[in-house]
C-alpha cells in the first residue's frame, strides 16, 4: 500500500556523523547561493537516497550583524531555515568577553550595526570611531562625518574615557580612518585617546574577529579582508614605534578556540534539534580557504576526540590545480559534491 510522505519532522537522523559549513566561497559568493547550494541543503534534510536527515552547523569568518539577522538572509538565500542555534559568526565567541572588559571600541561593519551586536552580546560601554571623531574632527582628516552618522554618534569626554580594548568585529568600512583611531589607541597612554605613550606597551589589547587576509566575494579574483586590516595596523605600529612589536590576537578560523565553541554549539543543537545524545564520530567540516577553513579543521582533528574531515571546494579562495598551503583530506569541485563524499563514505 501506498504511504504518505514524511512530514520534516518524521524522517529520522543520522547520529553517527555531522558536517559543518563555511559560508563566504562554499555556500554564497557576494550575496548569491553558489548555484549547488540550494541542492547541498536538500540533500542533507532528508532528499536523498536513504531518506535520512544529518545535522549540520555554519561556521564562517563574516560578520557585521547579529546572528539572527544573518540568518534571515541565510534562510532566504538558501531556501531553507537557519536558526542561531546552528549558527557562529566570527564575533560570536567574543561574546565570552564581556565581563573582562568595561568600556571597548568597537570597529568596522556598517553604520551602528556592530555597536548594536556588542551590546546584544552585553558589552556594557561601547564605543565606535564616529564617537571618536564627532569629539575631536582633526582625529581623521580625510573623514567627515555624514549627518546620520553625527546624530548617532555618543558625545562623550574622552579624556576621561580609558578604552579598556579594541574588537574589530567586521570589515572595516573606511581604512584610513579605523587604522589611524587603533594606532592612535595603540600608542596611548593607557587608553586614553589623545594621549601618546612614551613607551609604546601599555595600550588595549586588540582583537580581531578573524584573520583572513583575502575572502571569495562577487569579483573573479579575492578580496582584501580584515587580516589585510590587522598586517597593515602591525606593520605601521612597528614603523611608528621604531621597531616594538604590537601583538594583536585573532578570533575566528583557524583558531582552536573556535572549533571548540563549534563543538560545543554542534552538541546541543544536535541534542536540541535533532536528539542524539551521543557526539557525532566524525564531523564533515567544508571550506574554500586552506589558511583558515583546512589548517584549523585539521588541527582541530589532532586534538579533538571525534574525527574533524576537511572537505576543499573549489568555488572560492582556492584556487583549482594550484596546490593548497594546508592540505585537505579531499578536494571536490563544489558543496554538493562534498556532501556527497561525506555521505558515500558514511553508508
Ligand atoms: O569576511 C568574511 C570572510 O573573511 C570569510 O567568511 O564564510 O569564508 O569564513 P567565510
Ligand atoms: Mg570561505
Amino acid at each position: 500500500t501506498p504511504s504518505s510522505p514524511l512530514t520534516p519532522a518524521e524522517i529520522p537522523t543520522v547520529d553517527s556523523f555531522a558536517f559543518a559549513f563555511d559560508i563566504d566561497g562554499v555556500l554564497i559568493r557576494g550575496g548569491r547561493p553558489i548555484p549547488e547550494a540550494i541542492e547541498a541543503m536538500k540533500v542533507l534534510n532528508g532528499e536523498n537516497e536513504y531518506g535520512m536527515k544529518i545535522p549540520y552547523i555554519f561556521l564562517t569568518n563574516g560578520g557585521g550583524k547579529t546572528e539572527e539577522e544573518r540568518c534571515i538572509d541565510l534562510s532566504r538565500q538558501l531556501d531553507i531555515e537557519v536558526s542561531p542555534a546552528q549558527f557562529i559568526c566570527g564575533h560570536t565567541p567574543m561574546r565570552e568577553m564581556v565581563e573582562q572588559h568595561g568600556t571597548v571600541l568597537v570597529v568596522g561593519g556598517e553604520g551602528e550595526k556592530c555597536r548594536q551586536v556588542a551590546e546584544g552580546y552585553g558589552f556594557r560601554d561601547v564605543i565606535t570611531p564616529g564617537d571618536i571623531i564627532k569629539d575631536n574632527a582633526a582625529t581623521t582628516p580625510f573623514r567627515t562625518l555624514t549627518e546620520e552618522e553625527r546624530r548617532n554618534s555618543k558625545k562623550r569626554d574622552f579624556s576621561k574615557t580609558k578604552i579598556e580594548a579594541i574588537f574589530v568585529f567586521a570589515d572595516s568600512r573606511d581604512w584610513a580612518g579605523d587604522i589611524q583611531i587603533i594606532l592612535d589607541l595603540a600608542m596611548s597612554k593607557g587608553g586614553y585617546i589623545g594621549t601618546l605613550s612614551e613607551t609604546f606597551d601599555e595600550g588595549p589589547p586588540i582583537y580581531f574577529s578573524h584573520s583572513d587576509i583575502v575572502w571569495s566575494a562577487a569579483h573573479d579574483n579575492v578580496r582584501l579582508g580584515m587580516g589585510a586590516l590587522r598586517r597593515m595596523i602591525e606593520m605601521l605600529f612597528k614603523d611608528l614605534t621604531k621597531g616594538k612589536e604590537l601583538e594583536t590576537i585573532a578570533f575566528g578560523k583557524p583558531q582552536i578556540g573556535t572549533f571548540q565553541f563549534a563543538t560545543r554549539l554542534l552538541q546541543q543543537w544536535r541534542k536540541d534539534e535533532h536528539h542524539c545524545n551521543k557526539p557525532p564520530e566524525t564531523v564533515y567540516f567544508v571550506g574554500d580557504t586552506p589558511e583558515s577553513d583546512i589548517r584549523g579543521t585539521n588541527q582541530f582533528n589532532e586534538k579533538s576526540k571525534n574525527d574533524w574531515y576537511s572537505i576543499l571546494v573549489e568555488t572560492g579562495v582556492y584556487q583549482p590545480g594550484t596546490v593548497p598551503t594546508y592540505k585537505p583530506r579531499v578536494t571536490v569541485p563544489n558543496v554538493l559534491e562534498a556532501v556527497k563524499h561525506g555521505m558515500h563514505r558514511e553508508f
